[in-house]
């Protein structure tokens, strides 16, 4: 680049920096006038300087700042790999679908590749795509009931509901609150089961004093604005198990074989010297396809955006850490009103929200309207007993039990936020707000 070039950069990253701070300066919270979100992206100068920093590189691909966010979170879960993609959506769909590639019949660790009909274990109360994937891979769900306090499966039903064709659990840390994963790996490990975590709302929370998203073959993250960092879309699959990282590259790409990285070639060393499927000998390494793939690429702009949040991932879990426990502390005297989230002592969350189920007699919408006109934004457990959404009327499934407690889960519980944007001021007035709903007599 030449000098006149460097120069303008910085002065534009430099105008840059000063733009941020004035058109973006937190505003002063003014209780009952001011909004306060459930959750929301956080972000300062770092942030936009590394977008525009990354427009004007003008590299667009997945390429110099995506390979430094796969690496640095590889390192942070200390995983084999770590894949960026657009979404945790697509994460999902990855981790389903690298279990049933032709590759995962040669993983160790696991029953092998999931064929058509396999079942895999997934609690009722989910996310609708930590669910569709299972489908959409012809893979049959099998739902198993979700506890009331910790919203996640109920790990003492996950056993029973083992079939002769169950392969795989796939298991979401609800609201960043951690699953059991100490009776999860045990019983996978006996039972001869995959396990995938879904800790797209957990970056950061850990069990027994590990992150989760490293527990499983795999572990998917979601970078949409109301998760734990973000890029706007994006998410990412943490790929534990060595024996899934080429597969999961290759489903994100097309399919592709070749591992090359963009604008690189000849990785292998012998590009021109493959012999595979019915291909005649020599076929460019670059254009065999070796799985049915898509294309779930982020861009070179949303890492940019990504590198900057990275660093603030421990300030932003102990923010949600501290939300969360202001919340905890200050609502224990509506306990008879409102059942508070239980957390096992091995788990250590790092809380997406704060849940909270009303109790008999407690008017869910009621408490949820009351807090939407003080301008308090509250939100439901995804999509509740998924079974009785209307694009899941009839998927194919097991059903394992009853499902009261996802059933209660869909008619009683909420959660407030807890994002790092939210000060002790924004929880204050939130906490005072429930004691008013309760004040107001009837309740
Ligand atoms: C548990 C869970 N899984 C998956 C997703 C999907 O992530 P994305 O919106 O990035 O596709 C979400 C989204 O909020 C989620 O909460």
């Amino acid at each position: 680049m030449s000098d006149r070039a460097e120069e303008l950069r910085s002065r534009i990253l430099e105008l840059t920096r000063e733009y941020t701070a004035l058109a973006h300066a937190p505003k002063p919270f003014v209780p009952g006038e001011s909004r306060i979100s459930y959750a929301g992206r956080v972000f300062d100068a770092a942030e936009v300087v590394g977008l525009v920093g990354s427009s004007l590189d003008f590299w667009l691909t997945a390429g110099p700042c995506a390979d430094r966010f796969e690496k640095a979170m590889a390192g942070f879960f200390r995983a084999q790999d770590f894949v960026l993609v657009n979404s945790g959506s697509s994460a999902n769909l990855l981790m389903v679908a690298a279990l049933c590639a032709e590759d995962a019949a040669r993983a160790q660790g696991g029953p092998g590749r999931l064929l058509p009909g396999d079942e895999v274990i997934t609690p009722a109360v989910t996310f609708p795509t930590t669910l569709t994937p299972i489908v959409q891979n012809q893979l049959v769900p099998v739902f198993v009931d979700c506890e009331v306090g910790t919203y996640n499966i109920n790990p003492a039903l996950v056993e029973e509901a083992i079939g002769p064709r169950t392969k795989a659990l796939l298991v979401p840390h609800t609201v960043g609150n951690p699953c059991d994963m100490a009776a999860l790996t045990e019983l996978a490990e006996r039972r001869n089961l995959w396990l995938l975590e879904d800790s797209c709302d957990a970056l950061g929370a850990t069990f027994d004093g590990r992150l989760v998203g490293s527990f499983g073959a795999m572990g998917s993250l979601s970078f949409y604005p109301a998760h734990h960092i973000t890029m706007g879309e994006g998410g990412g699959v943490v790929v534990n198990n060595p024996d899934f990282h080429r597969t999961v590259r290759s489903l994100r790409d097309w399919g592709r074989d070749c591992w090359c990285e963009p604008g690189c070639n000849n990785t292998c060393g012998r590009r021109f010297d493959w012999r595979m499927g019915e291909l005649p000998y020599g076929y460019d390494h670059k254009y065999i396809y070796a799985n049915l793939g898509y294309n779930l690429k982020a861009t070179d702009l949303q890492a940019a955006i990504g590198l900057a949040q990275f660093e603030k991932i421990p300030a932003f879990v102990e923010a949600r850490r501290r939300n969360f426990r202001r919340y905890h502390e200050a609502l224990k005297p509506l306990e008879d009103r409102l059942e508070l989230p239980r957390i096992d002592p091995r788990a250590n969350p790092s809380p997406f929200g704060f849940p909270l189920t009303v109790r008999e007699g407690v008017d869910r919408r009621a408490l949820t309207t009351h807090l939407e006109n003080a301008k308090i934004e509250t939100r439901l457990v995804f999509g509740g007993n998924i079974l009785r959404q209307p694009g899941f009327l009839s998927i194919p499934r097991r059903v394992h039990g009853q499902l009261e407690g996802s059933d209660r889960i869909m008619r009683d519980t909420f959660f407030l936020g807890v994002y790092p944007g939210l000060g002790e001021a924004q929880i204050d007035y939130v906490i005072e707000q429930v004691f008013g709903f309760f004040k107001e007599g009837s309740r």
